[in-house]
């Protein structure tokens, strides 16, 4: 199952903190599992359910918004140096990986492929249960943070400097297609 998300997700390999990489992973493997999804389903299932024909994918969108942060942390970086806002690459990283994996089980699937909102999924949006799994697995409060404000039920919250990052690209990607 290692190998499955690690194939998924090679970005996690970008944490430098290998007990956090454990966790991340540990979230990742314990969402797959629920719901037995394979990583082709997860690589061809729409990356939401918010909008009509979308053409990006659910894993392409979780890998593209963590490489957008790390983008966006690496330019601050050399523009600003010491005078930047501090950012916990790590945390932003982690936050970023684990903002959707809740989306394993908001999604379900029918026997003939078809994703859709889980009756779990619709009582309990994906920050709720990212968070949920977040807390089994002992991440950080900094990094269920992220998760738990990304989306729109973070609005009016005060997020820190890696949610402000991650939440922006999150929407970059979300705005332009739907
Ligand atoms: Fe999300």
């Amino acid at each position: 199952m290692k190998e499955q998300v690690l194939e998924l997700l090679p970005e996690i390999k970008e944490i430098r903190d290998e007990k956090l990489r454990e966790k991340v992973i540990e979230c990742w493997a314990e969402g797959i599992a629920c719901r037995n999804w394979t990583n082709d389903e997860l690589s061809s299932i729409p990356f939401t359910l918010l909008a009509d024909n979308v053409q990006i994918y659910f894993i392409e969108h979780v890998r593209t918004c963590c490489r957008m942060a790390i983008a966006c942390d690496k330019v601050l970086d050399e523009a600003y140096g010491k005078r930047k806002t501090p950012v916990n690459r790590d945390y932003l990283i982690a936050g970023s990986l684990l903002a959707d994996v809740g989306k394993l089980l908001e999604f379900d699937k029918s026997p003939d492929g078809t994703v859709f909102k889980s009756d779990y999924g619709k009582h309990i949006r994906h920050p709720f249960s990212g968070v949920g799994l977040a807390y089994k697995h002992g991440l950080p409060s900094e990094v269920m943070h992220v998760i738990a404000v990304h989306s729109k039920e973070g609005a009016g919250e005060k997020r820190s400097p890696e949610a402000i990052i991650f939440h922006h690209v999150d929407f970059i990607d979300f705005e332009l297609v739907k």
